[in-house]
């Protein structure tokens, strides 16, 4: 592409272009993030208002069963399912991801144990989101039972480090760092012929890319809502366990609403049926109800009119940094292939810190994880072509010009 014209032409023509008039973006702000934090729906203001004025204001406790907020974990729960190829009553919303994480790696590590004690290792990736890493971690000393975290330093590697002795493979769709992407399908095969289990992490896939987490079979998923599905800051995650392995175990912390029967208040706790026991206790409802909102939108689209449109856009913002930043110290470190690249691109720069905080100046926000990545999310529903167009723009100009060097963009904040 040459030219503005060509891709405000794009816009024109897609399909998704109205969805952006259900979020509330600045216009003059070109948003890059919605892998890190999503944009508000419109929607969400008044669902605020409501929640607050109304059912909390107004209905007082009584909303807990006239608003329905004890059954929203569950209710959100199946209206993300269609997104992740999950089934009715095999998800609910609720806690955060590491939080979910300990959850279902606590439940899988003890189907394991029971049938067969020898396999001893999770396996996962030294690239993984370290959250997921520190929560293996501190499960395996809590356990104090000889678990070891065995980790590839090379996605090629996964398959030769899933072998006999594992017990789980603890892995994420889509790297935050890289934005690769890994064959779900494939693997998950691979996972069970070597008498392991799958436990995916769907923080950057939901709402991002198409998951069929039946159809691949996969035995335990977590996601968040606050990225693409936005949900809004730290609105609650999200946990997925096909019936099949729902009843197997409870999982550890069994909170009162996990319990059969939460209002009986019996001492003895007594997991209920089937994906509730993922619950553990009382929930941020006013954060919680916002992700509906969020949601919605989704059911309206389809995941695969956004996937065609995010190659899209993932396509055009590679090919116009190689060509219009050439010769500028940008190194591609996203996947070409589409079955192998997520919804965010990255480039390395030797000083991608000062070069992100200079575009985000410029009003183009995107973010820098360590060491060197500038990374750059793409959402459908809210990003256009011609934004793609000035991102770049934007960027050659802070590159060319060394604007990142202003001593002010060095500075570094404790959120990177
Ligand atoms: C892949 C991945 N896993 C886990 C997390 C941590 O999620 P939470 O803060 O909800 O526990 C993140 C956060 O960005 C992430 O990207």
């Amino acid at each position: 592409m040459n030219d503005r014209h060509a891709a405000l032409a794009l816009d024109r023509a897609d399909p998704l272009a109205a969805r952006r008039d259900q979020f509330a973006l600045a216009p003059d702000t070109i948003y890059l993030d919605g892998n890190s934090l999503g944009v508000p729906p419109k929607a969400s203001a008044a669902r605020a208002q409501a929640v607050i004025g109304g059912e909390w204001g107004e209905g007082l406790i009584r909303s807990w069963n006239t608003a329905g907020w004890f059954a929203l974990p569950r209710h959100l729960g199946n209206k993300l399912a269609p997104l992740i190829g999950a089934a009715e009553d095999e998800v609910v919303v609720t806690d955060t991801i590491s939080i979910n994480l300990f959850k279902a790696l606590s439940a899988a590590l003890r189907v394991q144990n029971a049938r067969d004690p020898k396999r001893r290792v999770i396996v996962s990736e030294r690239s993984n989101f370290p959250s997921d890493l520190y929560i293996a971690q501190g499960l395996i000393e809590q356990l104090d039972r000889g678990y070891e975290l065995r980790l590839v330093d090379d996605p090629s590697e996964l398959p030769a480090a899933i072998r006999e002795d594992v017990a789980v493979a603890m892995i994420t769709h889509v790297n935050y760092r890289t934005g690769e992407m890994h064959d779900m399908r494939a693997l998950t095969e691979h996972i069970h012929a070597q008498g392991a289990l799958a436990l995916w992490d769907l923080a950057h896939s939901a709402g991002a890319v198409p998951v069929d987490l039946n159809g691949v079979n996969a035995d335990y998923a977590v996601g968040c809502t606050y990225k693409y599905l936005n949900g809004g800051p730290g609105s609650p995650g999200f946990v997925w366990v096909p019936r099949r392995n729902q009843n197997t175990f409870s999982q550890p912390l069994s909170g009162w609403w996990g319990h059969k029967s939460p209002f009986e208040m019996n001492p003895q706790y007594r997991p209920d049926d089937g994906i509730g026991r993922y619950l553990c206790g009382t929930q941020p409802i006013i954060s919680m109800a916002l992700v509906e909102c969020g949601l919605d939108v989704f059911l309206q689209t389809g995941m695969p009119a956004i996937r065609e449109k995010s190659l899209a856009l993932t396509d055009l913002f590679i090919e116009l940094v190689e060509t219009r930043c050439a010769g500028l110290d940008l190194t591609l470190v996203t996947p070409r292939e589409h079955a192998r690249r997520g919804s965010h691109v990255s480039f390395e720069h030797p000083h991608g810190y000062e070069v992100m905080q200079a575009l985000i100046a410029r009003g183009v926000i995107g973010d820098y994880r360590e060491p060197r990545v500038l990374r750059f999310g793409f959402t459908p529903l809210y990003i256009g072509y011609a934004d793609v167009w000035d991102a770049v723009e934007t960027l050659r100009d802070v590159l060319a010009t060394e604007q990142w060097r202003k001593p002010e963009f060095a500075a570094r904040g404790a959120v990177t």
